[in-house]
């Protein structure tokens, strides 16, 4: 007979914090919200940390690179979605590696007999507006000058000039040397008032360009999440299906993170997986697993097959309707902390620390807060980034309101059935996990974050705690009834619809 569980599914809404004494000089600012992805020895620090504890979801409508550059900027990581082919999740990919982050390689270049007209078209198509002018119109060649929409006016110059006519030549361009610091070169761009710094080789060939604007970039986003060489950080999502091929080019573009995007992780197919890119990378890439909901998932794939973070969910996502045309999977509260007891429980036992991220569900603010205080390591979303400037989809006005399109992999429209391990590979969906939606265009990704984190640090204060470890350890959770969620709400006071404008009548004052 089938074994049924004591405890009841539970979703986070069931519970609430319980304050704890918040020490004199404690301040939400001050919290440090630094939290692991790969997993670490005790004693250890992990190799990849992310300075807020947020990424978002491996979905079409979320993850691209234009979403991926602001999330790494604000201190979190995304996931690139894999249900495309894989030149174009590494074309993603490499545009966040290259966006910024003191010498990057100049992607417009022109040479000497270039028209105005032509790279005028240039600049425009590319949005860049100061373009190096090299021997071959290459990044890496011998530098010629630079040409700037400064050096010419559209309407007033013959744009049938050359390039060579108008731009800075070489001589009088201030350039820095191969080798020097990002530091000595922001003080060459300060000292002479210029916005960009080209730096050649020996040879005088084009090596790089540094800007004054991602030093100032930089300045306003102190959380920004970098790699080594000072690259943005970007994760990609894997599948089980082609593995071989889009691992490699996936880390040879400068992934920091690989991710299986799996409805149900606790497979031999992603055992498989994990294991190959382990056998032909070492201990090197990190990689997540999952989803899981039990800890048996969690044991299956940390010790059979060694992946540095799992994730945590099935069934719980806003666009998923997997628990209703599959009968499977697990309130998204109680596989959590069943979940986060055996990653500490693994960790007394072994000394790993194998990080957790609670993916899906989380319908608010309040919701990523709980998560974190019940042991997620960090959490994941996907209608949460759906609904920001930057994800991928075209905004529209529906009834005057502004909407963005937010769909699950598991729709027709994503077509990814990569993500469904059942054994067949027929390449086509038979049944949807997921809908088509819309959801409301809050505004940019930086200032719907700063709330949230604001909110987050807030309560870490009520608990009494200045880091996220200390926060789920202090962390006192009790369940409410359905009667202590009403009282939570307003009672008894009538609230105007703050959509609408107010209206004289509304305060009286129309007969
Ligand atoms: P959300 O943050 O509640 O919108 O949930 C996002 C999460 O839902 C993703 O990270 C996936 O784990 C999951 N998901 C994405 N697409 C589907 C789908 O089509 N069906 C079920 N779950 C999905």
């Amino acid at each position: 007979m089938a074994i049924i569980l004591d405890d009841i599914s539970r979703t986070f809404s069931e519970y609430l914090l319980i304050p704890r004494l918040t020490r004199k000089g404690q301040r939400a600012d001050a919290v440090n919200l630094k939290t692991p992805i790969a997993a670490y020895t005790k004693g250890q620090v992990s190799r990849l940390q992310i300075n807020v504890p947020i990424v978002s979801a491996c979905m079409q409508a979320v993850s691209g690179a234009q979403l991926s550059i602001s999330l790494a900027r604000q201190g979190g990581l995304s996931f690139v979605y894999c249900s495309q082919p894989i030149d174009r999740q590494v074309e993603m990919v490499r545009q966040v590696k290259a966006h910024k982050a003191g010498f990057v390689q100049s992607d417009s270049n022109t040479t000497e007999s270039t028209t105005l007209a032509e790279v005028s078209e240039l600049m425009q198509k590319t949005g860049h507006s100061t373009v190096p002018v090299t021997e071959n119109g290459t990044a890496t060649g011998k530098l010629l000058g630079i040409i700037t929409d400064k050096d010419f006016w559209e309407f007033e110059d013959d744009l049938s000039r050359t390039v060579g006519q108008h731009m800075t030549p070489f001589d009088d361009v201030i350039h820095g040397q191969e080798g020097i610091s990002l530091t000595t070169a922001n003080k060459l761009l300060h000292k002479h008032k210029k916005d960009c710094l080209p730096i050649v080789d020996a040879n005088d060939c084009l090596t790089a360009l540094v800007f004054k604007k991602d030093y100032v970039d930089h300045r306003r986003h102190p959380q920004e999440l970098l790699d080594e060489s000072k690259r943005l950080c970007v994760g990609a999502a894997i599948n089980t299906h082609d593995y071989q091929e889009r691992v490699p080019a996936l880390l040879e573009a400068g992934a920091d993170a690989l991710c299986f995007d799996s409805s149900d992780g606790f497979t031999d197919y992603q055992l498989e997986g994990i294991r190959w890119i382990r056998e032909n990378y070492g201990s090197k890439p990190i990689i997540g697993g999952g989803n899981v909901v039990s800890p048996e998932g969690f044991d299956f794939l940390v010790e059979e097959g060694g992946v540095d973070f799992i994730k945590v969910g099935i069934g719980g996502g806003s666009i998923c309707i997997t628990r209703e045309q599959k009968g499977i999977g697990r309130g998204q509260a109680s596989a959590l902390l069943d979940v986060a007891k055996r990653r500490d429980a693994y960790f007394e036992e072994t000394g790993r620390y194998i990080p957790i991220c609670s993916d899906g569900g989380m319908a608010n603010d309040t919701q990523i807060v709980i998560a974190l205080a019940m042991g997620a390591d960090f959490v994941m979303m996907g209608r949460y980034f759906a609904m920001t400037e930057e994800s991928p989809t075209p905004k529209m006005s529906i009834n005057g309101q502004m909407y963005k399109p937010y769909w699950g992999e598991g729709t027709l429209r994503a077509q990814n059935w990569q993500r469904y391990d059942d054994g067949m590979s027929t390449r086509k969906m038979v049944f949807e996990e997921g809908v088509d939606a819309y959801v409301p265009l809050v505004g940019p990704l930086a200032d719907v974050l700063d709330t949230t984190l604001y909110k987050l640090r807030s309560t870490m204060v009520n608990v009494g705690s200045d880091s996220l470890v200390e926060y789920r350890e202090r962390a006192i959770l009790t369940l409410v009834s359905a009667q202590s969620v009403v009282e939570g709400g307003t009672s008894s006071v009538f609230q105007f619809n703050s959509n609408r404008e107010l209206k004289d009548a509304d305060w009286g004052l129309e007969n």
